[in-house]
Protein backbone atom coordinates (compact mmCIF):
# COMPACT_ATOMS: atom_id res chain seq x y z
CA UNK A 1 0.00 0.00 0.00
CA UNK A 2 1.32 3.25 -1.19
CA UNK A 3 1.77 5.82 1.66
CA UNK A 4 1.92 9.62 2.93
CA UNK A 5 5.43 10.40 4.21
CA UNK A 6 5.57 13.40 6.46
CA UNK A 7 8.17 16.29 6.69
CA UNK A 8 7.50 17.92 9.70
CA UNK A 9 10.08 20.72 11.83
CA UNK A 10 11.01 19.96 15.58
CA UNK A 11 11.31 23.94 16.66
CA UNK A 12 9.94 26.88 16.26
CA UNK A 13 10.22 26.86 12.30
CA UNK A 14 12.66 27.78 9.44
CA UNK A 15 14.99 24.74 10.06
CA UNK A 16 15.00 24.67 6.14
CA UNK A 17 11.88 22.05 5.79
CA UNK A 18 11.17 24.00 2.17
CA UNK A 19 14.37 22.73 1.13
CA UNK A 20 14.32 19.35 2.10
CA UNK A 21 10.85 18.84 0.76
CA UNK A 22 12.29 20.13 -2.61
CA UNK A 23 14.86 17.76 -2.67
CA UNK A 24 13.10 14.66 -1.56
CA UNK A 25 9.67 15.62 -3.70
CA UNK A 26 12.52 13.99 -7.00
CA UNK A 27 11.39 10.79 -5.48
CA UNK A 28 7.60 11.63 -5.32
CA UNK A 29 4.53 12.07 -7.76
CA UNK A 30 2.56 14.73 -4.99
CA UNK A 31 3.47 16.85 -2.40
CA UNK A 32 0.62 18.94 0.15
CA UNK A 33 0.82 20.85 2.46
CA UNK A 34 -1.44 20.26 5.19
CA UNK A 35 -1.88 23.20 7.70
CA UNK A 36 -0.87 26.99 8.12
CA UNK A 37 -0.85 29.55 5.55
CA UNK A 38 0.78 32.02 4.08
CA UNK A 39 2.92 32.86 7.53
CA UNK A 40 5.33 30.64 6.51
CA UNK A 41 8.05 31.11 3.91
CA UNK A 42 10.00 27.91 2.85
CA UNK A 43 13.19 28.79 0.80
CA UNK A 44 14.16 27.17 -2.17
CA UNK A 45 17.06 27.69 -4.72
CA UNK A 46 16.94 26.87 -8.34
CA UNK A 47 20.10 27.44 -10.44
CA UNK A 48 21.17 29.96 -7.75
CA UNK A 49 17.81 31.22 -7.73
CA UNK A 50 16.41 31.89 -4.83
CA UNK A 51 12.66 31.13 -4.35
CA UNK A 52 10.68 31.71 -1.39
CA UNK A 53 7.13 29.88 -0.96
CA UNK A 54 4.15 30.76 1.31
CA UNK A 55 0.90 28.67 0.53
CA UNK A 56 2.31 26.63 -2.89
CA UNK A 57 3.95 23.31 -1.67
CA UNK A 58 7.63 23.24 -2.34
CA UNK A 59 7.61 19.81 -4.88
CA UNK A 60 6.17 22.86 -7.42
CA UNK A 61 9.50 23.11 -8.58
CA UNK A 62 10.20 19.33 -9.80
CA UNK A 63 7.61 17.26 -11.85
CA UNK A 64 4.74 16.74 -8.91
CA UNK A 65 1.10 17.10 -8.20
CA UNK A 66 1.23 19.88 -5.68
CA UNK A 67 -1.88 20.13 -3.08
CA UNK A 68 -2.76 22.95 -0.73
CA UNK A 69 -5.16 20.76 1.39
CA UNK A 70 -8.02 21.59 3.20
CA UNK A 71 -6.35 21.97 6.92
CA UNK A 72 -4.87 25.49 5.00
CA UNK A 73 -5.80 28.76 5.29
CA UNK A 74 -5.32 30.49 2.18
CA UNK A 75 -4.82 34.48 1.33
CA UNK A 76 -5.95 34.65 -2.41
CA UNK A 77 -3.96 37.61 -2.67
CA UNK A 78 -0.78 36.04 -1.71
CA UNK A 79 -1.49 32.82 -4.16
CA UNK A 80 -2.12 35.40 -6.66
CA UNK A 81 1.26 36.63 -6.66
CA UNK A 82 3.00 33.20 -5.93
CA UNK A 83 1.40 31.96 -8.79
CA UNK A 84 2.48 34.61 -11.13
CA UNK A 85 6.20 34.95 -9.71
CA UNK A 86 6.24 30.90 -10.46
CA UNK A 87 4.83 31.33 -13.86
CA UNK A 88 7.08 34.16 -14.52
CA UNK A 89 9.73 31.75 -14.56
CA UNK A 90 8.54 29.34 -16.40
CA UNK A 91 6.69 26.95 -13.94
CA UNK A 92 3.35 25.53 -15.39
CA UNK A 93 1.44 25.55 -12.05
CA UNK A 94 -2.25 25.32 -13.70
CA UNK A 95 -1.20 21.77 -14.57
CA UNK A 96 0.59 21.08 -11.19
CA UNK A 97 -1.35 22.60 -8.54
CA UNK A 98 -4.80 21.55 -7.06
CA UNK A 99 -6.52 23.29 -4.19
CA UNK A 100 -8.66 21.85 -1.92
CA UNK A 101 -12.39 23.17 -2.03
CA UNK A 102 -12.62 22.71 1.96
CA UNK A 103 -9.27 25.09 2.65
CA UNK A 104 -10.64 28.51 4.28
CA UNK A 105 -10.00 31.98 2.52
CA UNK A 106 -8.59 34.98 4.45
CA UNK A 107 -9.96 37.73 4.26
CA UNK A 108 -8.96 41.67 4.55
CA UNK A 109 -11.22 41.33 7.64
CA UNK A 110 -9.02 38.76 9.13
CA UNK A 111 -5.93 40.60 8.67
CA UNK A 112 -7.59 43.75 10.25
CA UNK A 113 -8.64 41.23 13.59
CA UNK A 114 -5.31 40.04 13.45
CA UNK A 115 -3.41 43.60 13.85
CA UNK A 116 -6.37 44.66 16.58
CA UNK A 117 -5.87 41.60 18.68
CA UNK A 118 -2.52 42.37 18.77
CA UNK A 119 -2.30 45.62 19.55
CA UNK A 120 -4.51 44.66 22.63
CA UNK A 121 -2.44 42.77 23.60
CA UNK A 122 0.56 45.17 24.14
CA UNK A 123 3.41 43.73 25.30
CA UNK A 124 2.00 40.15 25.67
CA UNK A 125 1.75 40.11 21.48
CA UNK A 126 2.45 37.14 20.22
CA UNK A 127 4.12 38.57 17.40
CA UNK A 128 2.11 37.17 14.57
CA UNK A 129 3.30 37.83 10.83
CA UNK A 130 -0.54 39.42 10.83
CA UNK A 131 -1.46 37.70 7.83
CA UNK A 132 -4.50 36.86 9.16
CA UNK A 133 -3.80 32.88 10.19
CA UNK A 134 -5.55 33.64 13.58
CA UNK A 135 -8.86 34.69 12.71
CA UNK A 136 -9.33 32.76 9.71
CA UNK A 137 -8.51 29.53 11.71
CA UNK A 138 -11.44 31.31 14.47
CA UNK A 139 -13.99 31.57 11.89
CA UNK A 140 -13.08 28.23 10.56
CA UNK A 141 -14.36 26.86 13.97
CA UNK A 142 -17.11 29.34 14.58
CA UNK A 143 -18.62 27.75 11.80
CA UNK A 144 -18.57 31.36 9.90
CA UNK A 145 -15.33 30.92 7.38
CA UNK A 146 -15.04 30.84 3.55
CA UNK A 147 -14.36 28.07 1.57
CA UNK A 148 -12.32 27.93 -1.67
CA UNK A 149 -15.44 25.94 -3.19
CA UNK A 150 -17.57 28.55 -2.47
CA UNK A 151 -15.66 31.36 -4.19
CA UNK A 152 -18.09 31.20 -7.38
CA UNK A 153 -20.85 32.40 -5.80
CA UNK A 154 -18.95 34.15 -2.93
CA UNK A 155 -21.10 37.75 -2.54
CA UNK A 156 -17.90 40.63 -3.26
CA UNK A 157 -18.57 44.39 -2.24
CA UNK A 158 -16.77 46.70 -4.41
CA UNK A 159 -14.55 47.66 -1.73
CA UNK A 160 -12.80 44.43 -1.72
CA UNK A 161 -11.37 45.04 -5.28
CA UNK A 162 -7.96 43.64 -4.82
CA UNK A 163 -9.55 40.61 -3.40
CA UNK A 164 -12.38 40.18 -5.55
CA UNK A 165 -9.69 39.99 -8.38
CA UNK A 166 -7.05 37.50 -6.62
CA UNK A 167 -10.49 35.26 -6.48
CA UNK A 168 -11.24 35.13 -9.70
CA UNK A 169 -7.49 34.89 -10.57
CA UNK A 170 -7.39 31.89 -8.46
CA UNK A 171 -10.50 30.30 -9.68
CA UNK A 172 -8.99 29.44 -12.86
CA UNK A 173 -6.71 27.00 -11.35
CA UNK A 174 -7.91 23.40 -9.91
CA UNK A 175 -9.92 23.64 -7.36
CA UNK A 176 -11.71 20.42 -6.34
CA UNK A 177 -12.10 17.58 -3.61
CA UNK A 178 -8.49 17.03 -2.70
CA UNK A 179 -8.67 14.36 0.46
CA UNK A 180 -10.29 11.96 -2.64
CA UNK A 181 -7.39 12.65 -4.96
CA UNK A 182 -4.84 12.20 -2.70
CA UNK A 183 -6.22 8.99 -1.73
CA UNK A 184 -7.05 7.65 -4.90
CA UNK A 185 -3.20 8.34 -6.49
CA UNK A 186 -2.44 6.38 -2.83
CA UNK A 187 -4.60 3.32 -4.29
CA UNK A 188 -2.87 3.70 -7.70
CA UNK A 189 0.60 3.49 -5.92
CA UNK A 190 1.35 7.16 -6.38
CA UNK A 191 3.63 8.16 -3.37
CA UNK A 192 3.22 11.28 -1.41
CA UNK A 193 5.20 13.97 0.60
CA UNK A 194 3.19 15.95 3.19
CA UNK A 195 4.90 19.17 3.90
CA UNK A 196 4.35 20.69 7.49
CA UNK A 197 4.45 24.58 7.65
CA UNK A 198 5.79 25.94 11.08
CA UNK A 199 6.87 23.40 14.06
CA UNK A 200 6.42 21.58 17.07
CA UNK A 201 7.11 24.52 19.21
CA UNK A 202 4.45 26.43 17.58
CA UNK A 203 1.87 24.06 17.84
CA UNK A 204 -1.51 25.21 18.72
CA UNK A 205 -1.74 22.34 21.43
CA UNK A 206 1.84 21.15 22.27
CA UNK A 207 3.76 24.65 21.26
CA UNK A 208 4.33 27.03 23.85
CA UNK A 209 0.99 28.13 23.96
CA UNK A 210 -0.23 30.82 23.84
CA UNK A 211 2.83 31.80 21.73
CA UNK A 212 2.20 29.44 18.93
CA UNK A 213 0.24 29.65 15.70
CA UNK A 214 -3.71 28.57 15.11
CA UNK A 215 -3.16 25.32 13.30
CA UNK A 216 -1.84 21.46 14.05
CA UNK A 217 1.81 21.50 12.99
CA UNK A 218 2.38 18.26 14.31
CA UNK A 219 1.29 14.39 13.16
CA UNK A 220 -2.23 14.79 13.66
CA UNK A 221 -2.21 17.71 11.46
CA UNK A 222 -1.71 15.87 8.72
CA UNK A 223 -4.19 13.06 8.68
CA UNK A 224 -6.90 15.75 9.32
CA UNK A 225 -5.54 18.78 7.04
CA UNK A 226 -5.36 16.18 4.27
CA UNK A 227 -7.99 13.41 4.50
CA UNK A 228 -5.85 10.50 4.95
CA UNK A 229 -6.10 7.61 7.72
CA UNK A 230 -3.02 7.14 9.73
CA UNK A 231 -2.48 3.78 8.29
CA UNK A 232 -1.43 5.96 5.32
CA UNK A 233 1.22 7.53 7.55
CA UNK A 234 4.62 6.02 6.46
CA UNK A 235 8.06 7.73 7.23
CA UNK A 236 7.78 10.97 9.67
CA UNK A 237 10.77 13.05 8.82
CA UNK A 238 11.71 15.36 11.27
CA UNK A 239 13.65 19.17 10.31
CA UNK A 240 16.26 20.55 13.30
CA UNK A 241 19.09 22.89 12.68
CA UNK A 242 21.76 22.65 14.36
CA UNK A 243 21.11 25.20 16.36
CA UNK A 244 17.93 27.07 17.15
CA UNK A 245 15.82 30.66 15.94
CA UNK A 246 12.52 31.67 16.96
CA UNK A 247 10.99 34.72 15.53
CA UNK A 248 8.33 36.29 17.18
CA UNK A 249 7.48 35.96 20.98
CA UNK A 250 7.99 33.59 24.19
CA UNK A 251 9.73 31.43 25.86
CA UNK A 252 12.89 30.18 24.20
CA UNK A 253 15.21 27.99 26.56
CA UNK A 254 18.03 27.93 25.04
CA UNK A 255 18.38 31.32 23.74
CA UNK A 256 21.87 33.02 23.43
CA UNK A 257 22.58 36.30 24.90
CA UNK A 258 25.70 37.97 23.95
CA UNK A 259 28.00 38.65 20.74
CA UNK A 260 27.53 35.19 19.92
CA UNK A 261 23.77 35.53 18.79
CA UNK A 262 24.74 38.22 16.26
CA UNK A 263 27.51 35.67 15.42
CA UNK A 264 24.78 33.19 14.35
CA UNK A 265 22.30 35.22 13.24
CA UNK A 266 24.97 36.68 10.85
CA UNK A 267 26.64 33.53 9.82
CA UNK A 268 22.77 31.69 9.60
CA UNK A 269 21.58 35.01 7.46
CA UNK A 270 18.48 34.46 10.59
CA UNK A 271 15.94 36.76 9.11
CA UNK A 272 12.22 35.90 8.48
CA UNK A 273 11.58 34.54 4.82
CA UNK A 274 7.65 35.87 5.59
CA UNK A 275 8.16 39.43 7.44
CA UNK A 276 11.90 40.19 7.38
CA UNK A 277 11.85 40.25 10.87
CA UNK A 278 15.57 39.49 12.76
CA UNK A 279 15.29 35.56 14.27
CA UNK A 280 16.00 35.33 18.00
CA UNK A 281 18.83 32.51 18.23
CA UNK A 282 20.14 29.91 20.49
CA UNK A 283 21.97 26.72 21.31
CA UNK A 284 20.48 23.58 19.77
CA UNK A 285 17.65 22.37 22.42
CA UNK A 286 17.61 18.55 22.59
CA UNK A 287 15.14 18.89 25.50
CA UNK A 288 12.55 20.27 23.16
CA UNK A 289 13.46 17.83 19.93
CA UNK A 290 13.09 14.93 22.14
CA UNK A 291 9.53 16.31 22.92
CA UNK A 292 9.19 16.42 19.36
CA UNK A 293 10.06 13.12 18.14
CA UNK A 294 7.75 11.50 21.22
CA UNK A 295 4.70 13.89 20.17
CA UNK A 296 5.47 13.14 16.13
CA UNK A 297 6.95 9.32 16.60
CA UNK A 298 9.78 11.05 13.78
CA UNK A 299 11.55 8.09 12.26
CA UNK A 300 14.43 10.19 10.91
CA UNK A 301 16.09 13.54 11.12
CA UNK A 302 17.81 15.56 8.57
CA UNK A 303 19.45 18.22 10.09
CA UNK A 304 20.24 21.24 8.59
CA UNK A 305 22.54 24.60 8.63
CA UNK A 306 25.63 22.42 10.41
CA UNK A 307 27.72 25.09 8.33
CA UNK A 308 26.94 27.79 9.86
CA UNK A 309 28.56 26.81 13.07
CA UNK A 310 31.90 26.34 11.13
CA UNK A 311 34.88 28.02 12.36
CA UNK A 312 32.31 29.89 15.26
CA UNK A 313 34.75 29.85 18.67
CA UNK A 314 32.16 27.64 21.51
CA UNK A 315 29.17 25.07 21.00
CA UNK A 316 27.05 24.25 23.60
CA UNK A 317 24.27 21.79 23.42
CA UNK A 318 21.02 22.37 26.09
CA UNK A 319 20.11 18.87 27.32
CA UNK A 320 18.42 17.88 30.38
CA UNK A 321 17.93 21.14 31.86
CA UNK A 322 21.65 22.40 31.80
CA UNK A 323 23.81 23.47 28.30
CA UNK A 324 26.73 21.51 27.96
CA UNK A 325 29.72 23.03 25.33
CA UNK A 326 30.90 20.70 23.13
CA UNK A 327 34.18 21.30 20.75
CA UNK A 328 33.87 23.70 17.97
CA UNK A 329 34.81 22.74 14.62
CA UNK A 330 36.46 23.96 11.48
CA UNK A 331 34.37 22.84 8.60
CA UNK A 332 32.12 20.17 7.92
CA UNK A 333 35.27 17.46 7.34
CA UNK A 334 36.38 18.48 10.86
CA UNK A 335 36.05 15.30 13.08
CA UNK A 336 34.93 17.51 15.68
CA UNK A 337 31.76 17.97 13.32
CA UNK A 338 31.64 14.39 13.73
CA UNK A 339 31.50 14.48 17.46
CA UNK A 340 28.94 16.66 17.57
CA UNK A 341 26.43 14.90 15.73
CA UNK A 342 27.52 11.75 17.36
CA UNK A 343 26.45 13.18 20.98
CA UNK A 344 22.98 14.01 19.03
CA UNK A 345 22.46 11.00 18.07
CA UNK A 346 23.14 9.37 21.10
CA UNK A 347 20.89 11.75 23.08
CA UNK A 348 18.19 11.33 20.60
CA UNK A 349 18.50 7.48 19.93
CA UNK A 350 17.57 8.45 16.29
CA UNK A 351 18.83 7.96 12.80
CA UNK A 352 19.99 11.60 11.79
CA UNK A 353 19.62 9.98 7.82
CA UNK A 354 21.70 13.50 6.52
CA UNK A 355 22.95 16.68 7.30
CA UNK A 356 22.47 20.03 4.35
CA UNK A 357 25.78 22.29 5.26
CA UNK A 358 24.25 24.87 2.30
CA UNK A 359 21.19 26.44 1.23
CA UNK A 360 21.32 24.31 -1.80
CA UNK A 361 19.80 21.32 -2.97
CA UNK A 362 23.03 19.44 -3.43
CA UNK A 363 24.54 20.78 -0.07
CA UNK A 364 23.32 17.37 1.45
CA UNK A 365 25.25 14.61 3.28
CA UNK A 366 24.23 11.12 3.75
CA UNK A 367 25.25 9.77 6.85
P1 LIG B 1 11.56 26.60 6.35
O1 LIG B 1 10.52 27.58 6.77
O2 LIG B 1 11.73 25.50 7.33
O3 LIG B 1 11.37 26.08 4.95
O4 LIG B 1 12.95 27.39 6.34
P2 LIG B 1 13.21 28.87 5.75
O5 LIG B 1 13.30 28.77 4.28
O6 LIG B 1 12.27 29.86 6.32
O7 LIG B 1 14.62 29.20 6.41
C1 LIG B 1 15.74 28.42 6.19
C2 LIG B 1 16.83 29.30 5.59
O8 LIG B 1 18.06 28.63 5.66
C3 LIG B 1 16.61 29.62 4.14
O9 LIG B 1 17.17 30.87 3.85
C4 LIG B 1 17.40 28.50 3.43
O10 LIG B 1 17.84 28.89 2.13
C5 LIG B 1 18.57 28.35 4.35
N1 LIG B 1 19.15 27.01 4.43
C6 LIG B 1 18.52 25.81 4.39
N2 LIG B 1 19.40 24.81 4.64
C7 LIG B 1 20.60 25.41 4.83
C8 LIG B 1 21.91 24.92 5.17
O11 LIG B 1 22.14 23.74 5.35
N3 LIG B 1 22.89 25.86 5.32
C9 LIG B 1 22.67 27.19 5.16
N4 LIG B 1 23.70 28.03 5.34
N5 LIG B 1 21.47 27.68 4.85
C10 LIG B 1 20.44 26.80 4.70
P1 LIG C 1 7.69 28.24 8.52
O1 LIG C 1 6.74 27.28 7.85
C1 LIG C 1 8.71 30.68 11.97
C2 LIG C 1 5.40 32.38 14.25
C3 LIG C 1 5.27 33.90 14.24
C4 LIG C 1 4.65 34.12 15.61
C5 LIG C 1 3.72 32.91 15.76
C6 LIG C 1 2.27 33.19 15.39
O2 LIG C 1 8.38 29.15 7.58
O3 LIG C 1 8.62 27.51 9.43
P2 LIG C 1 0.93 33.68 13.15
O4 LIG C 1 1.31 34.48 11.94
O5 LIG C 1 0.72 32.25 12.87
O6 LIG C 1 -0.16 34.33 13.93
O7 LIG C 1 2.25 33.78 14.10
O8 LIG C 1 4.24 31.90 14.91
N1 LIG C 1 5.43 31.75 12.92
C7 LIG C 1 6.54 31.26 12.35
N2 LIG C 1 7.82 31.29 12.77
N3 LIG C 1 8.39 30.03 10.84
C8 LIG C 1 7.12 29.96 10.42
O9 LIG C 1 6.72 29.21 9.37
C9 LIG C 1 6.12 30.64 11.17
N4 LIG C 1 4.78 30.80 11.03
C10 LIG C 1 4.37 31.47 12.11
O10 LIG C 1 6.51 34.52 14.11
O11 LIG C 1 5.64 34.01 16.60
MG1 LIG D 1 10.30 29.64 7.05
Amino acid sequence: MSKVDVVLGLCFGDEGKGKIVDFLSEGYDVVSRFNGGDNAGHTLYRDGEKIVLHLVPSGILNDCINIIGNGVVINPISLKREIQMLENIGIDVKSKLVISDKSHIIKPIHIHKDIENENRKGDLRIGSTLKGIGPCYSDKYSRVGTRMGEIPNYPFSDEDQEFKEACQFISKYRIENTEILINKLLDKGNKVLAEGAQATGLDIDFGTYPYVTSSPTTIGGVIQGLGVPPRRIGKIFGIMKSYSTRVGNGPFDSEIEGPMEDIICKNGNEYGSTTGRKRRCGWLDLDQIKYSIMVNGISEIFMTKVDVLNGVSEVKILNNGSLKSLSPWVDIHDHKMSEYISYIRSQLQIKITAISYGPNKKDLKFL
